[in-house]
């Protein structure tokens, strides 16, 4: 079977391996497709030679483990913590859901690590109703599911992007309302109290959220996609009264309910609530191409890479 390896130097390589060993109550899963996430891409790089990247897939059951409601032909989706840009892999029982019916492989690959952390943050934030919700990032892959499952819950959403509003129009629900950072940060401080913030970029973007907090408000942090450094008006902070910051990490934080959350997001993407944008869909052999492409993010929406049926070299 074939896997993608790094080379040491930030290379993706797709390499023969052995088959994968699985632990005791491990779901075996022939791969089709997988997607890619900004967070993975940056540690793939940085890794030595040899190491396994790939947190997303979807494919088909070919040994149901500990899974008593999958068999042998189910499809599922799920995530690992690395190694699943791979033909064949193992995966903890917590870490699969199957996939409904009206779902297709390409949109259940792109939404287990980015629909899970939007998932996780957004309850962070608890009751959601009438709330008023700032997504950072909004045009990014966890941005866009924030924006789509905050309104869902019953927040009013609001968007914050760098480009042309218009750009990003197609991939939120239509009551989002859309700022961009284009001319700086006035419009964004115009619309704030905000009661839950969604903040994916830290530096500057962070530290004014903190100060753009209700009395009780929370800014959940999980990205640094501009910076991990970040100065903030602490006066400004203390003297809003109990707002908060709190930190996510989907790994951490999602683990005992991985699977609850995938079925929780397929069933909204079943029933037409969840759109899963996705901005191109290729083999994985041009991994390379799509990676730069998505780290200097040239397209909008997710990048899913098709496993099966790649040719071998
Ligand atoms: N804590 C966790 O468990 C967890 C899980 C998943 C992801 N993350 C983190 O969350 C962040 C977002 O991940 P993702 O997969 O959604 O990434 P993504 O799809 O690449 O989206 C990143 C978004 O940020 C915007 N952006 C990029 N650089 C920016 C800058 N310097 N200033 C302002 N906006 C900028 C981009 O906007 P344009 O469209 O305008 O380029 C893009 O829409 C990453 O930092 C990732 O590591 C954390």
């Amino acid at each position: 079977m074939r896997a993608i390896e790094m080379s040491g130097d930030g290379k993706f390589e797709i390499v023969e391996v052995d088959e994968p060993r699985s632990e005791p109550g491990n779901v075996t899963v022939d791969v089709e497709y997988t997607s890619l996430n900004r967070g993975e891409l940056m540690r793939a790089r940085a890794a030595p030679a040899g190491f396994r990247p790939g947190w997303n897939f979807a494919g088909i059951v070919t040994c149901a483990g500990a899974r008593t409601d999958v068999a042998e032909g189910i499809r599922v989706a799920g995530y690992l913590y690395s190694g699943a840009w791979a033909e064949r892999i193992c995966v903890p029982p917590t870490q699969i859901a199957k996939i409904p019916d009206g779902v297709s492989m390409e949109q259940a690959a792109a939404l287990p690590v980015a629909g899970l952390t939007a998932l996780g943050a957004l309850d962070a934030g608890g009751n959601l109703l009438a709330r008023r919700v700032l997504v950072t990032g909004a045009s990014g892959g966890v941005g866009a599911f924030a924006v789509q499952l905050g309104t869902l819950a019953g927040a009013e959403v609001t968007a914050l992007v760098r480009r042309k509003v218009d750009e990003h129009r197609s991939l939120f629900p239509a009551s989002t309302r859309i700022v961009s950072t284009n001319n700086g940060l006035e419009g964004i401080e115009a619309l704030a109290p905000f009661d839950l913030v969604i903040e994916t970029l830290g530096g500057e973007i962070l530290g004014h959220a903190m100060t753009m907090l209700t009395a009780s408000g929370k800014c959940v942090t999980l990205g640094v996609t501009d910076n991990a450094r970040v100065s903030f008006d602490a006066e400004r902070f203390f003297m809003t009264g109990t707002a908060s910051l709190e930190g996510y990490v989907l790994f951490r934080d999602h683990k005992a309910t991985a699977s609850q959350g995938m079925m929780r997001l397929l069933s909204l993407v079943e029933d037409g609530r969840l759109k899963v944008p996705i901005g191109l869909c290729e083999s994985w052999e041009t991994i390379e191409e799509v990676a730069e492409q998505l780290i200097a993010r040239t397209f909008a929406g997710k990048a899913v890479l098709r496993i099966k049926g790649a040719p071998t070299q």
